[in-house]
């Protein structure tokens, strides 16, 4: 098997750069049986990709991700465009016989998701989605101890993702239109904890009920510059924002601000989940708490390093919290490749690692924790559409009936 493998990454936006972090860090704080080699970015024209190329360490820059996608010295491709285009990029990658790689929501529809997860099945080649938070030594570890037995059987899931960024202040974008989106803070968060609380719990949704999906602002102005945090306005949008030649034009917003819902679970376990993009204060609180006969673990991803545990085994008189800095190399996964103990990680390290991670899988090795692949991304698809599906209807949805 060769040893390097060169990596052709689609879109240079907020992920685009974290993950040219990512396949440039790998090699360094890493010794994964293939190399990462950064060979090609693809961006939009406005966007210029040999800038971005030469700033973050790609070989090259371009604009035409079809045929990128297809040449024969790309190896891996790696998604991270707005959503609508997760589908054509990740199939055009399978077709071509090109492992594929994929920015979460795995798709804007679960119809898209259903096809991508068919297509790596079809082709055998390895999918991966970037749950990022998985790969938070915390959560890693709630992983573990969930399997070890430390909370006995899971009885709540109580998850919720929480930001605060998108006020009426801020302007239209691809995540506020649902053709380009798919849904708004509930596949973008939402994604994010049913992945990590299906990962940690080890339980699967039976059953959706009572979603309540809320758009707040309905109209955001159009504006022919970036946006803060990373929203990047597509090439219609430029257009748009340009004909307007100053005046005020908005965008009609057609996804959800916030959606919450409850669960069922295999176990007979029940859940809840929230996804909020104006939950003032909160900056990006992502996190869960999982009660068991035995004990209890909490995780909030604004407190990364730490993982909160209660032992209902000890005895009673010294029953408390625990705050477990989950820092340590060896006991830890993950961290021992960094820096010496207790040398806190941050965000882009979640991103390294699964780089690592993924040159494992491709090396046919076992990764340090598991990764998503596109049939289980689709599982999590699934719970959100089930998710939609219940709000619209105003009533229960058996998972069974979402496919
Ligand atoms: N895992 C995480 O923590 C996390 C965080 C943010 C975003 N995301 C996901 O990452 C993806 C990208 O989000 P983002 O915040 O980086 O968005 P962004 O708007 O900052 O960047 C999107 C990029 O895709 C490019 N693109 C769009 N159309 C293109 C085309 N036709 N050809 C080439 N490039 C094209 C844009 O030009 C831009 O470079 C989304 O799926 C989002 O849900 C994941």
């Amino acid at each position: 098997m060769a040893n390097t493998i060169n990596v052709a990454m689609v879109g240079q936006g907020f992920m685009g750069r974290s993950h040219s972090n990512a396949w440039g860090q790998v090699n360094r704080f890493f010794t994964p049986p293939i190399n990462a080699v950064m060979h090609t970015v693809c961006g939009q024209e406005f966007e210029d990709p040999q800038s971005f190329a030469a700033r973050w360490g790609w070989q090259n820059g371009s604009t035409d991700w079809e045929n990128v996608v297809k040449s024969a010295d790309v190896g891996l491709v790696d998604v991270v465009t707005p959503n609508y285009m997760h589908a054509p990029v990740a199939k055009a990658a399978l077709a071509a016989g090109k492992p594929c790689a994929c920015e979460k929501p795995i798709a804007g529809t679960l119809a898209e998701a259903r096809e991508m997860a068919e297509l790596a099945k079809k082709t055998g080649l390895d999918s991966f989605v970037w749950f990022n938070y998985r790969r938070a030594p915390a959560v890693a570890l709630a992983h573990q101890l969930v399997r070890d037995g430390f909370i006995g059987e899971v009885r709540h899931v109580r998850a919720s993702y929480l930001q605060d960024w998108a006020d009426e202040s801020v302007p239209f974008a691809w995540r506020f239109k649902k053709e380009l989106a798919g849904s708004g803070a509930h596949g973008d968060l939402n994604a994010h904890i049913i992945d990590m609380t299906r990962f940690v719990s080890g339980l699967e949704v039976t059953e959706v009920t009572g979603a309540i999906a809320e758009t707040f602002v309905k109209k955001r102005r159009i504006v022919d510059q970036d946006s803060g945090g990373g929203i990047q306005l597509t090439d219609e949008q430029m257009r748009y924002a340009k004909a307007g030649q100053g005046e005020a034009q908005f965008g009609e917003v057609t996804v959800d601000d916030t959606v919450l819902f409850l669960v069922r679970y295999n176990n007979g376990a029940v859940g809840s989940y929230e996804a909020a993009r104006q939950a003032t204060g909160n900056q990006n609180a992502n996190g869960f708490e999982i009660n068991g006969t035995k004990g209890t673990l909490k995780f909030n991803f604004e407190k990364m390093n730490t993982l909160t545990y209660y032992d209902a085994t000890r005895p009673r008189a010294i029953q408390g919290w625990t705050e477990i800095m989950c820092t340590h190399g060896g006991d830890h996964p993950y961290v021992a490749n960094y820096w010496p103990d207790a040398h806190i990680i941050g965000y882009e390290h979640c991103f390294t690692s699964m780089a690592y991670d993924i040159l494992l899988k491709l090396a046919g090795q076992t990764p340090t924790v598991p990764i998503p692949d596109f049939e289980d991304a689709y599982q999590t698809q699934r719970v959100l559409e089930a998710a939609l599906v219940c709000a619209e209807r105003k009533a229960a949805v058996n998972m069974d009936e979402v496919r």
